[in-house]
């Protein structure tokens, strides 16, 4: 026998030279929940390990991550009132501008903040948008991202992630940035978003279910794949700085055509429901946790992500940093 692929298996060392994909705690992003209010920590029922923090407490978050060695962080608002404009969302003392601007007071430029751009968490329909005779109005939104994405700008934010799936949000918010001279806050758009159901236990966290109807006339519809690369080019030709694919696991196709097919960083969402797949399987004894863990997030870098958000970050940095994965 000429060809024995198992001599690249033999053991550990030649295992870790030869692995073909390497991770590193650099590309990881922790998402994190602020509430309104003071001295706030309050466990999130659906994601089992994480806290709702207020803008005075979220230093424990950051410290607790930054000790594992992830610096990135992206925040979610909820705020204490909620009405049809979402006005909350671009409230220049709003939760999320008040965190933004505490966080990087007292780290400086230590971390990179990310600010989620939705109006979903905000409006009393739960919809990403305004609404018109129960329609989201996709350009009368337009002027409301570009308000929500300039507050946070203002505040601090390194970067605005949109991900209310608009069309023409990406150039909307490029143009609102930059007539006020933020040229340097990059945009991240969830480019590739799929109305799935792997949003639940978010949706169960920020508050945010549609009180009617759902989000499919502007989240992607599961079938398609051409459409992620329409998407995503569209995004490029709007000026976003990456592109994000969302959720990650059912959708590592995805995630490699759209990196095949883009100039820019590819990242990708492990959403709430795939950790929470986990986390209830392995309650349950089905699956060893840390190992399933390491598994999907080095399947995700694989399928071709440069980045990856999950609520696991801090945990998959451990695994990298012991040397067990990347
Ligand atoms: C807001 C938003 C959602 C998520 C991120 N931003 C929910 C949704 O679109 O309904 C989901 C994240 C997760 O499930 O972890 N539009």
């Amino acid at each position: 026998m000429l060809i024995r692929p198992r001599r690249l298996r033999l053991n550990q060392h030649i295992r870790d030279m030869a692995r073909e994909v390497r991770l590193s705690s650099k590309s990881l992003i922790l998402p994190l929940f602020l509430m309104e209010g003071k001295n706030v920590k309050l466990p999130v029922n659906s994601l089992e390990g994480h806290f709702y923090y207020s803008p005075d407490t979220v230093f424990e978050a950051v410290d607790d991550a930054l000790k594992c060695g992830v610096n990135k962080f992206l925040l979610f608002g909820l705020p204490s009132e909620k009405d049809e404009i979402g006005s909350q969302s671009f409230n220049e003392n709003g939760v999320i501008q008040k965190a933004v601007r505490a966080i990087k007071e007292r780290y400086r430029d230590e971390v990179l903040v990310i600010t989620d751009v939705c109006m979903c968490e905000y409006t009393s329909h739960g919809h990403c948008g305004i609404l018109n005779h129960g329609y989201v109005d996709n350009d009368k939104t337009l002027e409301y991202l570009a308000k929500i994405a300039l507050s946070h700008a203002a505040a601090g934010a390194d970067m605005v992630a949109p991900s209310d799936m608009m069309d023409g949000r990406v150039a909307a918010i490029r143009q609102e940035l930059d007539k006020h001279n933020f040229i340097n806050t990059l945009i991240m758009s969830y480019a590739v978003k799929y109305s799935s159901s792997f949003y639940g236990p978010f949706r169960d966290a920020a508050k945010s279910a549609p009180s009617f109807g759902d989000r499919k006339s502007y989240q992607m519809d599961y079938h398609n794949k051409k459409e992620a690369v329409k998407e995503a080019l569209t995004d490029i030709n709007e000026g976003a700085d990456i592109l994000m694919v969302k959720p990650a696991l059912a959708y590592l196709d995805v995630i490699s055509e759209v990196s095949k097919h883009s100039s820019l960083p590819t990242a990708a969402y492990s959403v709430s429901g795939e950790y929470a797949m986990i986390k209830a399987a392995a309650k349950m004894n089905l699956i060893d946790e840390y190992p399933t863990m390491c598994e999907t997030a080095v399947s995700i870098f694989r399928a071709g992500a440069d980045i990856l958000i999950s609520y696991y970050a801090k945990e998959i940095a451990e695994a990298i940093n012991r040397g067990d994965i990347g």
